[in-house]
């Protein structure tokens, strides 16, 4: 299948048989969680997650569908998607955590593309959209043989760019050095009509049992054909290209697994029930239009990159690892005596990239709004400089008498005595404020086009801030709840 990833716009049209994409284009986070697998408790490996900001450790449909922002593209959508991570291991025995294209410096991140194809049995059967509460899991992690099994066949490696040209669609891992490593995953679409999960995520729902995994007809034990789901995940390798070594090639996921046939997706549904099925039954092969009629207006990229979350186990899942979190071993089972960290308790200030402000000064953080050069966020009065904390910016808008006081870039300072509502912070998302003040590393001080926002105390806005601090703190309610900004995509 031709990707889309990149122009989803232009290209919607292409694919045979896609009846719309979501572009998942950034992730809350990459994080050893797992609602399906592991609810309530650290999962066994990393995975990298996109959707809704309703994710947790444990969760369900009615926190998924509360989310107030999301990484993918259809506003409709705040289902989560998630996959595990990848890594390079290296000679000297570390893991390089592996870029996902996308990934910058900036703290911008990638995501996946989601195809939801139709594709009927041979009898053109009746599509349904996923029920409310419906989740799954495509894919085994105990994996490491190769099958050809439908299950089997779902789970696939495209090596994009590498010499001699693109590699043939592989079950495993691709053997040879690619630009980019394209992990692609066909769910099941039979589901058995009653149960919108199982025990072990799986036998609710079966892969057809004629023609193929991605068509064909449903047993009767499976008899209602879901949308089928596709997951494509793009993994940005050129960078090891030079660091190869030895006979096999030098990738793990974050399971342990180096064959690849233990790659898995899980999905939780998240979607507005009534429009899924409305574009699972309009937007049939040739209809180009029919997913921007159906869906309206697109969440923007800017807005995607914006949802995040901040870490909720206290461990390293990125840059160069002496060991592959959560106690996986490559190839073989977790020494005896290998603990990994469970989840946090209480996120700290600094984790949520503040400073708390309340008792020495009587500001306190509302979270990270939305900046515009064009058309400042605050604009009462302002002041740059290559010594900014988050200090000095208060202390200049306390002489201004301003009721807020917002950085940007690093380096400037804002203030003024209102934040529009489609400039405001969205409740329960870190969102893009990841620019570190230039007069203090440990500070966060907003960033190319976000701000992160201050608000005096007056009027009794922050009374008992302690007691007040440690309840938002728990539950991110210090987030503003705000109203995505509408953008109409084309
Ligand atoms: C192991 O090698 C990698 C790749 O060259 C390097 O980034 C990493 O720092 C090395 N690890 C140690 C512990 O020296
Ligand atoms: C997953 O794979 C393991 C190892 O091959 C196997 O023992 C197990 O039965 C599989 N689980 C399912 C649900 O297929
Ligand atoms: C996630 O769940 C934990 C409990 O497991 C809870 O303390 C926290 O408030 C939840 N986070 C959000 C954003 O709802």
């Amino acid at each position: 299948m031709k990707s889309l990833l990149f122009g989803l716009v232009a290209s919607l049209a292409a694919p045979v048989n896609s009846t719309f994409v979501v572009q998942c284009y950034s992730r809350l986070f990459d994080q050893r969680a797992d609602p399906l697998v592991s609810p309530g408790v650290a999962s066994g490996h990393v995975h990298t997650i996109s959707g809704g900001n309703g994710f947790n450790f444990t969760m369900d449909y009615q926190k998924a569908r509360a989310s107030q922002c999301s990484t993918c593209s259809i506003k409709q959508d705040l289902s989560n998607y998630w996959s595990p991570k990848l890594y390079f291991h290296a000679q000297n025995g570390s893991f390089l955590s592996v870029p996902i294209i996308g990934d910058n410096n900036g703290g911008d991140m990638g995501g996946m593309a989601i195809y939801y194809l139709t594709r009927g049995g041979p009898d053109n059967d009746k599509l349904r959209a996923f029920p409310p509460g419906f989740r799954m899991m495509a894919g085994n992690s105990s994996k490491r043989v190769e099958t050809d099994d439908f299950a089997g066949r779902a789970v696939t490696h495209k090596c994009v760019g590498a010499a001699g040209g693109d590699g043939p669609d592989t079950k495993g891992l691709p053997s040879k050095k690619c630009d980019t490593i394209r992990v692609q995953v066909t769910f099941p679409s039979c589901w058995d009509g009653k149960n919108v999960d199982s025990s072990n995520h799986k036998t609710h729902v079966v892969y057809p049992k004629d023609g193929n995994y991605d068509g064909g007809r449903c047993p009767s034990t499976h008899p209602v054909h879901l949308v089928t789901l596709f997951y494509e995940v793009y993994y940005d390798t050129k960078g090891f290209k030079d660091m190869w070594y030895g006979d096999k090639q030098p990738f793990v996921f974050s399971n342990g697994d180096a064959t690849g046939y233990g790659y898995h997706g899980d999905f939780l549904n998240g979607w507005d029930e009534a429009i899924l099925q409305k574009a699972v039954t309009n937007c049939v092969d040739g209809t180009p239009n029919c997913p921007t009629q159906t869906f309206g207006t697109f969440r923007t990229q800017g807005e995607a990159q914006a949802c995040k979350l901040p870490s909720m186990i206290n461990e390293k899942v990125t840059g160069v690892l002496p060991a592959l979190p959560g106690c996986n071993f490559v190839g073989q089972s977790a020494p005896a005596n290998c603990v990994a960290p469970g989840l946090s308790v209480v996120p700290t200030p600094e984790s949520l990239g503040y400073v708390d402000l309340t008792k020495s000064k009587g500001w306190k953080y509302i979270g990270c709004g939305k900046d515009d050069a064009g058309k400042r966020t605050l604009s009462s009065a302002q002041t740059y400089g290559n010594s900014m904390t988050v200090e000095l910016c208060i202390d200049f808008c306390k002489t201004k008498n301003t009721l807020y006081a917002g950085l940007v870039y690093g380096g400037e300072c804002y203030c003024g005595n209102q934040v529009a509502a489609d400039k405001a912070p969205v409740k329960g998302s870190l969102g893009n404020c990841l620019m570190k003040c230039s007069g203090n590393k440990n500070q966060v001080c907003g960033g190319a086009s976000a701000i992160s926002l201050y608000q005096a105390c007056k009027g009794g806005a922050c009374s008992n801030p302690a007691k007040r601090e440690s309840r938002k703190l728990a539950s991110l309610e210090h987030l503003h709840a705000n109203t995505a900004r509408d953008v109409v995509m084309e």
